[in-house]
């Protein structure tokens, strides 16, 4: 798909079908994610594929919407703070890089007509006990995988007048 179209085609897709996700379009979007650049190269994320058949109620505990386990698949994205870059005031590019990764793999699901919606808004003690975290180990994002069942609505975003500044604040 071309890449203007692709953005645009992307939405935050809240149902699913119950329709497999392909083991080698799983591979492709893994893939897109590995490919993401990151700071001075750490790459300090990790993916966990979670297939949701079966394990349902426990996995509604990170996220209680019916949507969240209506697709095959879940993936979850991880940082692992102690391996990424830090810029000599000590931010640490952690979040920046899985957000990245976690960005790379929603187009190209997209591209391969799957569907995705990040989540951020979980309860990550219920994600640590769930998916046996370890404590150096932080879940930052999660997202199902699967065919959409619902419709790409019109997006509503702010104008560039309002988000660009050029030359100077
Ligand atoms: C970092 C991040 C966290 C988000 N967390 C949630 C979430 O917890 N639950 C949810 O339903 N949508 C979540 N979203 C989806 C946004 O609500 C959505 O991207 C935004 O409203 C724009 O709509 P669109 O994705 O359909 O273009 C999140 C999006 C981002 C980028």
């Amino acid at each position: 798909m071309e890449f203007a179209e692709l953005i645009k085609k992307r939405y935050s897709v809240r149902a699913y079908k119950a329709d497999a996700v392909e083991d080698n379009k799983l591979q492709q979007v893994l893939e897109a994610a590995r490919l993401a650049p990151t700071a001075a190269n750490r790459q300090p994320f990790r993916i966990i594929v979670i297939h949701t058949a079966g394990r349902e109620a426990e996995l509604k505990r990170i996220y209680h919407r019916d949507w969240f386990v209506q697709a095959p698949l879940l993936l979850c994205a991880c940082g692992v703070p102690a391996q990424a870059w830090r810029r000599s005031d000590g931010k640490n590019y952690t979040d920046v890089d899985v957000s990245i990764a976690m960005d790379h793999l929603v187009l190209a699901a997209t591209d391969l007509g799957l569907g995705t919606c990040w989540v951020a808004a979980f309860n990550p003690a219920a994600a640590r006990q769930v998916l046996c975290l370890p404590d150096d180990v932080e879940p930052i994002a999660f997202t199902p995988l699967g065919y959409p069942a619902d419709q790409l609505r019109p997006k509503e975003r702010k104008p560039l007048s309002e988000l660009v500044h050029y030359e100077k604040w």
